[in-house]
């Protein structure tokens, strides 16, 4: 090999290493988590100890769970996410994915995985999809079955059911914890200072407090 070749290699695998930083690469075939150790019951499994691979079987790389749509919320919208958590064996592989179902009209509001880029498949369905990069500029377009559209990591994305019956999706994830942010919730949910919004987003305290009742999540609402 030529050295200028050789100097161009190294420096390309330099770039891939910086740039395309992902979850750690594998260092064993496969490593099911040993749930017995997880004491503090994270859902991030990757720091788990391996069960031994003698007690590991097919039903750990299976996961039956998203042959149909899960509980619909009151926004219409249905997620099922697949990960090390109920399929053990993605833990270390750094990928994970989800079974979307969205009904007529509903959506799913502006959001962004902090840790992955996603690839969206239109399984039924006509969906309105896109995301906004770090200009402001948005990309979207309705997607069709049979389709595929991808959110770069950490980008602002959302979609809305556009069709006349339910919309499935399923998205694929370059992480196995890829994290997600809901874009109205994080401003109104979050309990970020009144004050501060109201001057960002010029609003009254009355429509502050409105926001805050549509947005804090159900879980933390006294
Ligand atoms: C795994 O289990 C087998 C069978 O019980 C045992 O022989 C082996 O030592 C175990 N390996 C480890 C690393 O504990
Ligand atoms: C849907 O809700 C039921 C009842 O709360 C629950 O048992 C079930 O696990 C939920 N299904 C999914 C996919 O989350």
């Amino acid at each position: 090999m030529s050295p200028k070749l050789t100097v161009l290699l190294v420096i390309f695998s330099l770039l891939s290493h910086t740039t395309f930083e992902s979850d750690p690469d594998p260092v064993q075939d496969f490593c099911i988590p040993n749930t017995k150790f997880n004491t503090i019951r994270t859902t991030r499994y990757d720091n788990l100890p391996c069960k031994n691979s003698t007690e590991v079987s097919p039903d750990d790389f299976i996961f039956s769970g998203i042959k149909s749509p899960g509980n619909f919320s009151d926004t219409g919208l249905s997620t099922i996410p697949v990960n090390p958590t109920n399929l053990p064996g993605l833990n270390t592989l750094g990928m994970s994915f989800v079974r979307a179902d969205l009904k007529v009209g509903w959506f799913n509001a502006p959001h962004f995985h902090p840790r992955a880029t996603e690839i969206v498949y239109v399984v039924q369905g006509r969906v309105y999809s896109g995301f906004v990069d770090s200009t402001n500029r948005v990309f979207a377009k309705v997607t069709e079955q049979g389709e595929v559209m991808v959110f770069p990591r950490g980008l602002v994305h959302f979609q809305m059911n556009v069709g006349k019956s339910t919309a499935t999706i399923f998205g694929s994830f370059n992480s196995q914890n890829p994290g997600m942010q809901k874009i109205p919730s994080v401003i109104f949910g979050s309990g970020i200072n009144d004050e501060l919004l109201e001057k960002a987003f010029g609003l009254s305290p009355k429509q502050i407090g409105m926001m805050r009742r549509r947005f804090i999540p159900k879980r933390v609402r006294s």
